[in-house]
């Protein structure tokens, strides 16, 4: 099997029964912030989509790429398709030019020509990617690999049954606004950043821990900010806080826990793999090539800036009435969200900067209320402020998830009082009807679930699964005097109250274990 690097979580999968084209991204992505890191786009695209599968994992712009899809991978392929709950990712396709589409069912083998085997395992919790992220088995020639791309499964046991992996693909660095936005001291932002890197690289420690795979491919990030306004994000300033880490820093951290069998796949590297082994390729030298990552992200700066200038031009609508369209579109949702309503709890505040930076047109969604209306001078738990020029885009463009657009361009600041809310996240991500109802289902279902299992974790009686997404806390739990933490997302939780400290809700059962 052979395993062509072509970008972030991009790349092509070669086997003696087809190839298989997943995640091709090469243009800007979120209001121009993100482009691929390192640099993919003079890679020879006519060839490498000339495929006869294509894999879109999520519908996240870092890993759905319309305009690239459109203009060269070739529509003659099948389409591998994650089992979501909504048609999205499949119109989406359509609307582009594909015909031919594999329904997988989600933890299904599914045999094509020539014995290529593939398993999609899709996750759909409203949190997970816009409503959706999945992961990629293949198996060949007694070959097997697992891409499991940026997704979060609870464990990777369905895997594993399917026999030993011989590569795991796997993200392990940020892809989110955490801390950066957060109207916070310098020092505290440090610090919470330091938190979230460590967080992310424990987290991938485990997951390459329960597989075993014979390779590891660190992918999927992190991208890169071209941007003067967003060059700050880049890891290259020496911030132990920066939650970007790339693939080189990667193999660092490994080598430190004992991990000896990283690949790095740069754009345009090749890695033969067999079941005895592995030999890679690279376009250049690897070590040298971060060691001039800085020159590299300078050049790219250069040469991309016309782009950027571009999509900024088209940022602007003044003919847009922002208060009056918002209210159009979010206030029929607030009618309907009961989980979603509740889960906020409150007004949160957006601070629109007008285009001269002179003017602030202060709004609030008001989810108790069930409006939207002019900001009344009241306490307000969530705040945002950004260009009113973005949310006119939004508007324009008719964005059905603000958190696959504006929160992941980067491009506002926050502020809260105390937890961190998904719901508000959540909400943001669902303003059309479809997603909406089906958000309001998943989170009633949940919260009718009654988690019966308990494990032993020191010593506490806990539930065995998370109060957030379900991770088994026998694997993924660490108890450190009073205070668990899951470590799928970092969620932490006060055992003898059972009050989650990360998020509003979630309360976790847990007694002190008698002797
Ligand atoms: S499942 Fe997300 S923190 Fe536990």
């Amino acid at each position: 099997m052979r395993i062509t690097g072509t970008g972030h979580a991009s790349m092509r999968i070669d086997t003696g029964a087809g190839s298989i084209l997943c995640d091709p991204w090469v243009n800007p992505a979120y209001f121009a912030s993100w482009f691929p890191f390192p640099d993919n786009s003079l890679l020879d695209w006519e060839t490498l989509g000339d495929v006869d599968y294509l894999y879109v994992s999520h519908l996240h712009r870092d890993h759905f790429d319309a305009e690239h899809l459109k203009r060269f991978v070739s529509k003659k392929a099948t389409v591998l398709l994650p089992e979501y709950p909504t048609s999205q990712l499949e119109d989406e396709l359509r609307d582009l030019g594909f015909t031919s589409f594999l329904k997988t069912k989600s933890n299904e083998v599914h045999e094509l020509d020539g014995g290529l085997k593939v398993m999609i395992q899709a996750l759909i919790s409203p949190t997970d990617g816009p409503i959706g992220d999945s992961s990629l088995w293949v198996e060949h020639d007694g070959v097997r690999v697992l891409n499991q791309n940026d997704a979060r499964p609870t464990d990777l046991s369905v895997f594993a049954e399917l026999g030993h992996v011989h590569a795991h693909m796997l993200q392990f660095s940020g892809a989110i606004w955490y801390p950066m936005v957060y109207e916070l001291p310098q020092a505290a932002k440090t610090a919470f950043g330091k938190q979230k890197r460590d967080r992310q690289f424990d987290r991938t420690w485990r997951y390459i821990d329960d597989l075993k795979a014979d390779h590891v491919f660190p992918i999927a990030g992190p991208p890169c900010f071209l941007d003067d306004e967003l060059w700050q994000f880049n890891d290259i300033h020496g911030d132990e806080g920066n939650i970007f880490p790339d693939q080189s820093v990667f193999m660092s951290e490994y080598a430190k826990v004992g991990g000896t069998n990283g690949v790095v796949l740069l754009p345009g590297s090749v890695s033969e793999l067999t079941t005895d082994g592995i030999e890679t390729t690279h376009p250049t030298d690897v070590d040298e090539f971060f060691a001039s990552k800085k020159a590299h992200l300078e050049e790219m700066r250069e040469r991309k800036a016309p782009i950027i200038a571009a999509e900024k031009a088209s940022w602007r609508h003044p003919e847009i009435d922002v208060l009056g369209e918002l209210k159009k579109r979010i206030e029929p949702l607030l009618e309907e969200s009961i989980y979603l309503a509740k889960g906020v709890g409150g007004p949160v505040r957006f601070d629109l900067v007008s285009y001269d930076g002179d003017a602030v047109e202060s709004i609030v969604v008001d989810f108790p209320g069930k409006q939207v209306r002019p900001y009344a001078d009241e306490k307000v738990r969530y705040r945002f402020r950004t260009q009113r020029e973005l949310i006119e885009h939004l508007i324009f463009i008719d964005e059905g998830d603000w958190v696959n657009s504006l929160f992941l361009s980067c491009r506002f600041t926050a502020a809260r009082i105390g937890q961190y809310n998904e719901f508000v996240y959540a909400f943001f991500k669902c303003l059309s009807e479809e997603r909406l109802q089906y958000a309001e289902g998943w989170y009633d279902e949940h919260e009718k679930t009654v988690e019966a299992e308990d494990t032993q974790l020191g010593d506490w009686t806990v539930q065995r699964r998370c109060p957030h997404l379900k991770a088994d806390l026998s694997r993924f739990g660490i108890v450190d005097g009073n205070v668990l933490t899951c470590q799928l997302h970092g969620w932490k939780f006060d055992l003898p109250s059972g009050r989650c400290l990360t998020s509003v809700g979630h309360k976790i059962r847990a007694e002190k274990a008698t002797s």
